[in-house]
């Protein structure tokens, strides 16, 4: 990133600068439109209006004006910002520069996407977290064909606020009706787009008029100029209040002693002590320290550059995301998304791109466009592949999973690019929606070996122990030490989990009772088939719903439903919340929720009623173990009997 600051007045001491820059709110901003509607002088115009460009840099711009400049005595701000180019940032392939300036009201980030064949190009791949977009026209030519596009990927890339900045008006005379006559014409297409605020104005970035101060060439136009919008349109600060998302850029591990992720905080916020889970494998451990440059930190959030070491030595290469216990990303290697495409050759169906987020890189086919959108109509279309510059929701199929959020919930967790196999070249950019149901076909046949024969095989009678109960009950944690227990017995078992579940074969499952029922359903099946193949399976499932567990038990044989109530008060469960989901749901940040929103039938004959109230965890174990014995599933204590 560049900083071009320039203090006011050379007596400002630095320490007050910075202090005072990190007072002011932040506003991301990029410039769009067609060819020659002014971006550059636009953008040179605010750095000199805001007098935060550098002497020498000024110096060179009065020479380069005389020698190349197209504006007579004036400078020619579109060469300054070209000037700028040299100095471009090269990242993995975002051929994007940051330009930093300020004014006493606020600071700004402009994303410079220079250059003006690929600009849709650096657009989708530079814009990531801006906030407003300034779409330019130029008054002479009115709405075009790229202000439309610009402005699809602009809502596409979920830029909220749009300036309509209706250039060049000096041209048209400061004429009025031109340019009410473009607005309307930008607020017939855009007001289905989804902003939440389209300022228009007219302006003169070459003269200045309504760029850093209102003109009085302009005295029929009552609203803000350029600049004034920029420092006060409201920017809604969600940042902290967003799920933790920290993408591992490196692993650092300069010594023994030392092992620590770095990374940039993409949303949310972390403290010492605070658990972490890795998003794709779901192990967890807690925050030891936060590392920065300027020493250790307790807390950090969004946009900090920290590294976190772990309490426990757990195996997070290059290519994951630590994330909060709560609120966990979706694990999926299919899902629908909105791709732009900018490859030269068409994109198309069955081709093998790679696909890179900020953390995963994998190979990639587009399974099928679903639809393509007309940019001048925003028709959807039917199509077989896209063009150069052409938008379209497409269903899309990874060799591994990626963990993500979908595009609306979180702007780089949800991104990414699409590369060329061959030339590395980036040519797509993709805004996540949603994981994909998964289809399956089922084939019935009989086969000769059957279940008594695969559990003779394992001297084992096959069950399933259905644990349910609230959420925090701790049915999962009765089943994991149960089955522990049958392992060293020799047993052949599977422990299946809501939340282990949920994140794979149920990953396209909510909690309406719809959806659980289906949760259910599945897992049934699952669990049938793991009987089938002679084995013990413990399921550890809410399953709030009677009806639910009773289907289950119809599709297994006589005796090999077990069912077991968990049965934790509320109370007892609210208080012990360890994922913080009750305080949330309590809060109305998660509805449906079991025993707050969302109703729980208590089993009405359970073949085990645990009441866990003032017990620990192995009197509970204890008891499922005697009945299990009683059964003759398992031998009384060291003296299995392999019962069948
Ligand atoms: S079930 O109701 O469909 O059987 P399941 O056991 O798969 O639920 O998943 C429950 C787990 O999902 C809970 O332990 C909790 O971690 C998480 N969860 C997230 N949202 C909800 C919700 N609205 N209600 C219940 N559990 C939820």
């Amino acid at each position: 990133m560049h900083a071009v600051i320039q203090p006011q007045g050379k007596s400002a001491r630095v320490a007050d600068f910075i202090a005072e820059q990190e007072r002011k709110t932040l506003l991301r901003f990029l410039t769009c439109g067609s060819v020659d509607d002014g971006k550059s002088t636009l953008i040179g115009r605010l750095l000199y209006d805001t007098r935060l460009v550098f002497e020498d840099q000024l110096a060179a711009l009065r020479n380069d004006s005389r020698k190349f400049g197209t504006t007579d005595d004036d400078f020619d701000f579109a060469l300054l910002v070209d000037g700028l180019e040299a100095e471009r940032e090269q990242g993995i392939t975002i051929d994007v520069a940051y330009r930093f300036f300020s004014t006493p009201r606020r600071k700004f980030i402009v994303a410079d996407t220079p250059g003006h064949a690929q600009y849709t190009r650096n657009m989708a791949t530079g814009a990531s977290t801006a906030d407003l977009a300034v779409v330019l026209v130029d008054a002479r030519q009115g709405v075009q064909t790229q202000t439309r596009r610009h402005s699809f990927i602009a809502s596409l890339l979920s830029i909220r606020h749009i300036v309509l900045a209706v250039n060049k008006i000096d041209l048209v005379d400061f004429s009025q009706d031109v340019f009410e006559r473009i607005v309307a014409d930008y607020l017939g297409f855009a007001g289905d787009l989804g902003f939440a605020g389209i300022q228009a104005i007219p302006l003169s970035a070459r003269f200045g008029d309504n760029v850093t101060a209102r003109s009085p060439r302009l005295g029929w136009y009552q609203g803000p100029c350029l600049l004034e919008h920029l420092e006060t349109v409201r920017i809604d600060d969600e940042a902290v209040a967003r799920p933790f998302r920290f993408p591992v850029q490196y692993v650092n591990r300069p010594n023994l002693n030392f092992r620590g992720f770095a990374g940039t905080i993409a949303s949310g916020s972390i403290a010492v002590g605070d658990s972490v889970v890795v998003a794709r494998s779901g192990k967890q451990s807690r925050v030891k320290r936060i590392v920065t440059y300027d020493g250790d930190l307790p807390r950090a959030s969004e946009g900090e550059a920290v590294t976190l070491v772990l309490e426990d030595e757990i195996d997070i290469s290059r290519g994951n995301i630590l994330v909060g216990t709560e609120a966990r990303p979706e694990v999926a290697d299919r899902f629908a998304a909105h791709i732009v495409w900018f490859g030269e050759e068409p994109m198309q169906p069955g081709r093998s791109y790679l696909l890179r987020t900020e953390t995963d890189q994998t190979p990639v086919t587009i399974s099928r466009i679903e639809h393509r959108t007309d940019v001048n109509t925003f028709a959807r279309q039917a199509a077989d592949r896209l063009d150069l510059n052409e938008v379209g929701l497409c269903h899309v199929q990874t060799v591994e999973a990626i963990a993500f959020d979908p595009y609306s919930a979180n702007r780089v967790t949800g991104a990414f690019i699409l590369i060329d196999r061959i030339s590395n070249a980036t040519i797509g950019a993709g805004m996540i929606d949603s994981a994909l149901r998964q289809s399956t076909n089922v084939h019935l046949h009989a086969f000769d070996l059957d279940k008594q024969a695969r559990a003779a095989q394992k001297f084992q009678k096959p069950v399933v122990l259905w644990f349910t109960g609230l959420s925090a009950s701790g049915k999962s944690t009765i089943a994991n030490r149960l089955e522990q227990r049958l392992h060293a017995l020799g047993k052949h078992t599977y422990l299946l989990d809501g939340d282990n579940v949920r994140h794979g074969l149920n990953s396209d499952l909510g909690f309406s009772t719809e959806d659980r029922a289906e949760n259910i359903r599945r897992v049934g099946e699952v669990a049938r088939l793991m009987v089938d193949a002679g084995l013990i399976v413990l399921a550890s499932f809410i399953s709030p719903f009677q009806a639910e567990r009773d289907r289950i038990r119809a599709r297994l044989g006589e005796g090999e439903f077990i069912e077991i109530f968990v049965d934790t008060p509320l109370e007892d469960c609210i208080a012990r919340d360890p994922k913080g989901l009750y305080a949330r749901a309590l809060k109305g940040e998660i509805t449906c929720f079991t025993g707050i929103d969302s109703p729980y039938e208590i089993p009405a004959s359970p073949e085990l009623h645990l009441k866990t109230r003032g017990r620990d965890i192995d009197e509970l174990v204890a008891e499922v173990e005697k009945y299990l014995a009683e059964r003759g599933i398992v031998g009384s204590y060291g003296s299995d009997s392999w019962s069948i």
